[in-house]
């Protein structure tokens, strides 16, 4: 049975229709506030100034019951096959399991693998971090930078951003995705090839993006050194879970960093592909980031799922996704540091939860998918909160907050935190025509000063930023968009819809570089197009 036919389904589309205002809410329950809050893996997730009552999160949770959600988080973390689009087992929660854990792929136990890479990633790390890597001329590596795109690129950017205060400030580190040759250009214009690593990240080690930048970094390598090729060896190295193509690419694979076919792309900041946060964190603090997800995936495998905090914020998207056609949320980091975040968000849940098809192939009959953007407060206040405010759309809010800066100035995260709070608090409940009138506004100024609040939001609280703390983050995300992978009945860990853009740019690829004008067979539009480009390129 789909889930739109569950009783609790009808139900909570009568509950969307009738829910009162939060203002309501919170008059009538002076405990709104305490049922809908826990304190868990070391976050505080407010929940209460949400379009719900106990009923809603009743039928919610009824729905992730007849989801079988439990099953499924077993069956994920017990290395089943359960993405059956690829036949792979699903265990980025085995990246951050203890040394102590077993875990089962085809009989064998993954976990020693794990630590073995880990344990490698840390040496490599260390010998960069304390200068005994050498480059091709003797010189000390000062500049790392990591070649990778999607979830080799957007996981070790937000991460290096995000835990900047802890990193060894004597080393640069760029991050180049894009085939824009802009993107390499602007990373390397300052700096010394005799001093540059670059880390090749890339789990097929096909993507095209990813292989012309390192074939270009090679070149601007062995320009920079004076043409031997001996160099690639001390300026490369490559993470990936293909040997024989990375030997074939032309690094040894003494310096390569593998990882497995059970890592999804987007999950993958936590493999190998995390060794530029590595590092530049050191080893110790990446590995207290790994105890941070594992805190969260712990709490989200053993929790029952009405004080489950990952759980919960997945029900509480899908609500708004499909009980309110909310078409997007923003997502609000309060904390300078986590400026990437809403980009590294927007791969996780979109790639993964993008899907028009449920497990069987049938179509969907619920909207998938929660479409995140946002950008750091309080910039944001600045710019967008206005149509979050006063537009007419409905757009929930994740505000993102620590307790602690960790650049204390004078008054700043008071000034900061105060945002937080008046923000939440004005999107819930808004200001009266009464009020504003009472303010003395001239009447026909009052409409356009009104807000009706009854907009909706979560705060989700640590005490500081630390490796543990995002670790503890982005495994909340990530199982959160599982949750509601499961309700859809969906498979968020393949991504097909990237594949046809990439087929039909190879088809025109050879129409754009020929010297003959080609014979162009796409729709008028598309040959156009290229026509045109081909034309200016030449002007
Ligand atoms: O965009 C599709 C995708 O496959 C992502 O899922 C992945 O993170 C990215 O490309 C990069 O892939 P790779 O690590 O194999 O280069």
């Amino acid at each position: 049975m789909n889930l739109t036919s569950h009783p609790a389904w009808e139900s909570l589309t009568d509950q969307a229709d009738t829910i009162p205002h939060l203002a309501e809410l919170f008059d009538e329950d002076p405990r709104r506030a305490e049922k809908f809050q826990i304190d868990a893996a070391g976050l505080f997730f407010d929940y209460s100034k949400n379009l719900i009552t106990e009923a809603t999160m009743k039928s919610l949770l009824e729905l992730a019951n007849a989801a079988g959600l439990r099953d499924r988080i077993d069956a994920m973390f017990r290395g089943d096959k359960i993405n059956t689009t690829e036949d792979r087992a699903v265990l980025h929660t085995a990246l951050r399991a203890p040394r102590t854990a077993s875990i089962q792929v085809d009989g064998v136990d993954v976990v020693p693998e794990v630590h073995k890479v880990l344990d490698r990633m840390a040496v490599f790390s260390d010998r960069i971090r304390s200068g005994e890597w050498k480059g091709h001329t003797g010189k000390r590596i000062k500049n790392i930078v990591n070649i990778g795109i999607g979830g080799s690129d957007l996981g070790p950017v937000m991460a290096y951003e995000a835990l900047r205060h802890y990193t060894d400030r004597s080393l640069t580190f760029r991050f180049v995705s894009n085939v824009d040759g802009t993107d390499f250009a602007e990373a390397t214009h300052d700096l010394d090839p005799s001093e540059t690593l670059f880390i090749i990240s890339s789990k097929t080690f096909t993507t095209q993006e990813t292989m012309s930048n390192a074939s270009t970094a090679r070149d601007w390598l062995l320009c920079g050194l004076g043409g031997d090729a001996a160099a690639v060896a001390k300026h490369f190295v490559a993470v990936s879970t293909s040997a024989e193509k990375v030997a074939a690419f032309g690094i040894d694979t003494a310096n390569m960093f593998g990882f497995w076919d059970w890592v999804g792309g987007r999950y993958s900041m936590v493999s190998a592909i995390g060794l530029s946060n590595m590092i530049a964190l050191g080893a110790d603090h990446f590995r207290d980031m790994l105890a941070g997800f594992h805190e969260m995936d712990e709490h989200f495998r053993t929790a029952p799922f009405d004080r489950n905090i990952p759980v919960l914020h997945g029900l509480l998207g899908l609500w708004y996704s499909d009980f309110f056609g909310a078409q997007t949320m923003a997502v609000l980091p309060y904390e300078q540091y986590l400026k990437r975040f809403p980009a590294y968000l927007q791969q996780l849940t979109m790639e993964s939860n993008g899907k028009h098809v449920q497990l069987n192939g049938s179509e969907v009959d619920a909207d998938t998918g929660v479409i995140y953007w946002g950008e750091p407060g309080t910039n944001g206040q600045h710019s967008f909160y206005q149509l979050i405010h006063q537009g007419t759309r409905l757009i929930p809010c994740d505000f993102i907050a620590f307790a602690k800066s960790l650049n204390p100035l004078g008054r700043h995260h008071d000034l900061l935190m105060s945002n937080v709070f008046a923000q939440t608090e004005a999107l819930a409940f808004g200001k009266t025509l009464d009020e504003v009138e009472a303010d003395g506004t001239p009447a026909e100024l009052a409409p356009h000063r009104v807000f009706e609040g009854n907009r909706p939001s979560n705060v989700i609280m640590g005490e500081k930023l630390t490796p543990a703390a995002l670790g503890r983050l982005v495994s909340l995300y990530e199982m959160s968009v599982f949750t509601q992978s499961v309700l859809w009945n969906i498979n968020p860990f393949d991504q097909w819809g990237v594949e046809l853009g990439k087929v039909l740019a190879q088809r025109i690829i050879p129409e754009l570089e020929s010297a003959e004008e080609p014979d162009l067979q796409h729709d008028s539009s598309t040959n156009a197009l290229i026509r045109r480009y081909r034309k200016l390129r030449r002007a």
